[in-house]
């Protein structure tokens, strides 16, 4: 891994680099500004998504360039090398997790929305209407009268179907045919588009504005921010609400999440860009919050220039915080990719030293994270015995790049190792408290991020905490 500056004058032009299948960032998706500093490079490396079969060679893995700069101009932490989306999200292999800390957070969601997007009004004048239907006093409500909630990046459509829980309409746009089938086996009605200016219409023409346009964890992924920015105004009623939910950069870097930095994740905001990036299309950022979901992530309500919708304070006080972060000057930035290096030797020495002392060690979870972090760290089948993970889809194949083999919780009790490296760091919580049993049998986890922490039964749960979650 390197970092810091490279030389001017060595990059390649913008455009196909590669073989057609990666396009080299020259100018800032946000602001169209070319100063970069280059702040990480983590080599050429397989996509972090892509589990593979067990084989006997893996020579023919394909790997791209993992190089992540800031630009200087909006402050946009970006991948400086986009692979083509259709190789990374036509067939996605991500599911939502329906894991009881993330079914917290989607109710979280969903009670932000009401009070805080506009819903409750919205449903209220429903519920009066529907009311004066029965009276006699007015036209009967009609469904076309509930709010209409508009996801993209929806998956299975888990946040969804809580929000047609409670009456409102919801439809659902994600380019993954295979999650698009589940979710509309399953009753939410999604269609299988990117969202761009095109199927808004298309959702528009069929169902009306919407009142809420809802995006969780799907920016880092767009690599047109525009076109999708477009697609919001096409899709969003006068008086309506665009959330967006995504991963806090400056959690990310105060915590050194650089495992989070892999091919899907174009993207890195700090709410100034974003502010940035929504005024362009005459949209102003009126509220936000921060969820821990992910390790950090800020959901970011924009609404209408035109609109009644005022900006509240928090707006303001996390601006400030990040003035006051430095997160437009370069520092922040290389202090992390120095704190990287240094984090990443660090777990790799303490895997490898228990693995030297006859310890087996092994992987808590397969999450793409997982794969970026042992890559970054350099650890591999030699080291870890497997991966435990709860995704179906991923039992019998092998994390991408280190080639350790994905297994289920139930195969994995089987053979319960000494020490589990917590690769799904984010639900370190709810794990450490499910596996009392293993803790108290004498096993460890090794939290990795922010600082490699080893815990035990004997660890206190506030220090446990202060790990997972500081
Ligand atoms: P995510 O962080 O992107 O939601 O992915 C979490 C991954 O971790 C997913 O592959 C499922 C896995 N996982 C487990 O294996 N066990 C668990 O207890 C939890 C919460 C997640
Ligand atoms: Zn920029």
């Amino acid at each position: 891994m390197t970092g810091g500056r490279r030389a001017a004058g060595s990059r390649p032009a913008e455009g196909v680099t590669v073989d057609g299948t990666v396009r080299f960032v020259a100018t800032c998706r946000v602001c169209g500004a070319d100063d970069w500093l280059d702040v990480l490079s983590f080599g050429s490396t397989p996509l972090a998504n892509g589990f593979l079969k067990p084989a006997d060679s893996y020579d023919g893995e394909a790997t791209y360039p993992l190089d992540v700069g800031l630009c200087r101009d909006c402050g946009l932490l970006s991948l400086r090398h986009l692979v083509d989306p259709r190789i990374l999200f036509d067939h996605y292999v991500y599911v939502s997790s329906d894991s009881r800390s993330m079914a917290e957070h989607m109710g979280r969601v969903v009670d932000l929305c009401w009070q805080r997007a506009g819903l409750a009004r919205r449903a209220d004048l429903a519920r009066r209407a529907d009311l004066a239907g029965r009276a006699g006093l007015a036209r009967r409500a009609g469904p076309a009268e509930g709010a209409l909630v508009v996801e993209f990046g929806s998956n299975i459509g888990l946040q969804l179907d809580l929000f047609r829980r409670r009456g409102l309409r919801t439809v659902g746009v994600d380019p993954a045919r295979n999650l698009v089938d589940v979710a509309n086996e399953r009753g939410v009605e999604t269609v299988a588009a990117y969202f761009e200016p095109a199927s808004a219409a298309a959702v528009v023409g069929a169902h009306g504005t919407a009142d809420l346009v809802l995006g969780r964890q799907a920016l880092a992924h767009i690599p047109d921010l525009h076109r999708l920015v477009e697609a919001v105004d096409v899709a969003l009623a006068p008086e309506g609400v665009l959330a967006v939910e995504v991963p806090y950069l400056l959690d990310l870097l105060e915590r050194n999440q650089f495992d989070t930095i892999y091919h899907e994740h174009a993207s890195y905001f700090s709410l100034g860009t974003l502010c940035r990036l929504f005024a362009q299309h005459g949209l102003r950022v009126v509220d936000v919050e921060r969820v821990p979901v992910h390790g950090g992530s800020i959901v970011v309500f924009a609404a209408r220039d035109g609109s009644s919708w005022t900006v509240r304070p928090s707006v303001a006080r996390l601006l400030d915080l990040e003035e006051r972060g430095g997160l437009r000057t370069d520092r922040p930035y290389l202090e992390f990719a120095d704190r990287v290096r240094r984090v990443t030797g660090t777990i790799a020495e303490l895997v490898r030293d228990l693995v030297a002392q006859g310890q087996r060690v092994a992987g808590y979870g397969a999450p793409s994270k997982g794969s970026a972090l042992l890559l970054a760290c350099g650890l591999g089948a030699d080291e870890l015995d497997f991966c435990s993970d709860t995704t179906p889809l991923k039992h019998g194949t092998v994390l991408p790049g280190s080639h350790v083999p994905v297994c289920s919780p139930e195969q994995a009790r089987d053979r319960a190792p000494d020490v589990y490296l917590l690769l799904a760091w984010n639900y370190a919580d709810e794990i450490i408290a499910r596996e009392r049993d293993f803790l108290a049998a004498g096993g460890r986890f090794i939290v990795p991020v922010p600082e490699p922490t080893v815990v035990g039964a004997g660890t206190r749960r506030d220090a446990v905490h202060a790990a997972a979650a500081s």
